[in-house]
């Protein structure tokens, strides 16, 4: 143990020795590039990068002491608690304060910082910012403020950042998110709300925000699309919904966002059902995610109808994976249109209706977890590989096949009376008409035949005569 210390010991002295030496070789360098970051100059570039992550600082080294000319700051993963003064640095454009322990932001905090465009403040323990708490970052595009525990943002926090791009708040029990707040970010492409506790969004949220391309709502307590808000969001590209408390999607879920090329809608576990036509507003869409979704059990036949239009490029990706879909139509999705198809791990059952998957192209569908649920001799077989005839539609087995074969049944018997009956009728009706002769000759005959027999008797004892 001691001897293990005294050797660890031993090498950190040598090592500061070997950084002194080093100091003392390349003149005039920083000091906190001598003693604890690790600094580099891409002049070239026009960069100077600061590396004083996971150094046990537990204060942000006074700006004085920054290099001079410094682009990056990375002060991440360290055990900074508070942000107490005003930082002021007229070249620093990227600042990383995430993982640490900041609770405190004074005002003006970062308010000498005019070149920042870059500012991580991820995973922190900032519940409060004050109004004046981002004064001064006018050019500022990308801000991380997640994982704090920010319940709460005052009217004013946002109001400079006309030029921000990125905004992630995500993993904050905000509830509320307000119209004010976003009011001014015209150029707003990206932005993560997820796991922030909301259950509603304000309609015209995002009226102002025409840029928005990217939405993360993942995460929130949402039990039906914000449709009137996500509506506002005429440019929205990528949207992801994932792990939210849906149940039914409908005609009117995904109205009228025409820009949309990717959804997500993963990971719901109230989810049950997606009806006629709830896709079909999504002309654009491309890619959609609809997979882990552990009580999706239906799927209307027309949830897609009009996304494989011929005149226009149509969507590309389904992924349904790990649902509860049993069974899919031939013409809900048409495996020769599109580029990937995966519907892996649902619980299939391998009847005529299924017979089509073996004629997607291999290249197009997800195989290697494809497998039957059903019927029992056929579980667990995987589809892809299934012979053609395998898949056959055993009408005695279900309910509905059932009262059909019954019904068959009934009709049989009645038209099998039906054709006795005219049988018989048309069988007397021929008689009548062709016998008829014959009959009334037999009938004569017959008369006669007492005569005939007389005759008979007559000439069979011609004795008698
Ligand atoms: C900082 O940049 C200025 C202007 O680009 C330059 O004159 C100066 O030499 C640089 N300082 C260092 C230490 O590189
Ligand atoms: C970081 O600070 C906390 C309290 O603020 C302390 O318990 C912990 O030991 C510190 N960690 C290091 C590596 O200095
Ligand atoms: C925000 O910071 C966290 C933690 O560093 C990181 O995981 C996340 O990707 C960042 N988000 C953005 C948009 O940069
Ligand atoms: C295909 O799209 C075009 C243009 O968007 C539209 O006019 C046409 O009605 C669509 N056809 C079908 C079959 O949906």
């Amino acid at each position: 143990m001691a001897l293990k210390f005294l050797s660890t010991t031993m090498t950190t002295i040598a090592a500061i020795l070997l950084v002194l030496l080093h100091c003392s070789i390349t003149t005039a360098i920083n000091p906190l590039c001598a003693a604890v970051c690790e600094c580099e100059n891409l002049e070239e570039e026009g960069y100077l990068k600061v590396d004083c992550s996971k150094v046990y600082l537990s204060i942000v080294p006074p700006v004085d002491d920054w290099p001079e000319n410094i682009t990056h700051m990375d002060l991440s993963s360290n055990n900074i608690t508070a942000l107490d003064v005003e930082l002021s640095h007229d070249s620093v454009q990227v600042l990383d304060l995430s993982h640490n322990h900041i609770s405190t932001v004074v005002q003006y905090a970062f308010g000498g910082l005019s070149k920042l465009t870059y500012l991580n403040l991820a995973n922190n323990g900032i519940k409060r910012l004050d109004d004046n708490g981002f004064y001064g970052l006018d050019h500022l595009k990308s801000l991380n403020l997640s994982s704090n525990g920010m319940d709460f943002l005052p009217d004013g926090l946002f109001y400079n950042f006309i030029g921000l791009q990125e905004l992630s708040l995500a993993d904050n029990p905000l509830v509320h998110i307000e119209p004010l707040h976003f009011n001014r970010m015209i150029n707003l492409r990206w932005l993560d709300l997820s796991n922030v506790d909301v259950y509603v969004l304000p309609p015209n949220l995002f009226h102002t925000t025409g840029q928005l391309e990217f939405l993360d709502l993942s995460a929130n307590e949402f039990y039906e699309v914000p449709t009137d808000a996500l509506r506002s969001a005429k440019n929205l590209k990528h949207l992801r919904l994932n792990e939210n408390s849906l149940e039914v999607l409908s005609k009117n879920s995904f109205k009228k966002l025409q820009a949309l090329e990717v959804l997500e809608l993963n990971n719901m576990d109230h989810l049950k059902e997606v009806k006629d036509g709830a896709f079909s507003d999504l002309i654009s869409l491309r890619t959609l995610e609809m997979k882990f979704n552990r009580h999706l059990t239906t799927i209307h036949p027309k949830a897609f109808e009009g996304l494989f239009n011929q005149s226009r490029p149509t969507l590309q990706e389904i992924d349904l994976e790990a649902n509860q879909i049993r069974s899919l139509d031939k013409d809900m999705i048409p495996c020769a249109r599109i580029a990937k198809l995966n519907v892996q791990r649902n619980p299939w059952n391998c009847d005529c209706t299924l017979k089509w998957i073996t004629n997607c192209e291999l290249q197009r569908i997800y195989a290697a977890d494809l497998r039957c649920a059903d019927p029992a001799k056929l579980r667990n077989s995987f589809i892809y590989n299934m012979n053609a005839n395998l898949f056959e539609c055993n009408y005695y087995s279900s309910d509905i096949a059932k009262s059909e074969i019954h019904h068959a049944n009934v009709v049989k018997t009645i038209s099998v009376g039906l054709a006795a009956g005219l049988l018989v009728i048309l069988a007397f009706g021929f008689a009548v008409v062709f016998k008829w002769k014959d009959i009334k000759t037999w009938y004569k005959g017959s008369r006669r035949g007492q005569g005939a027999v007389y005759y008979v008797r007559a000439r069979a004892n011609p004795r008698e005569i």
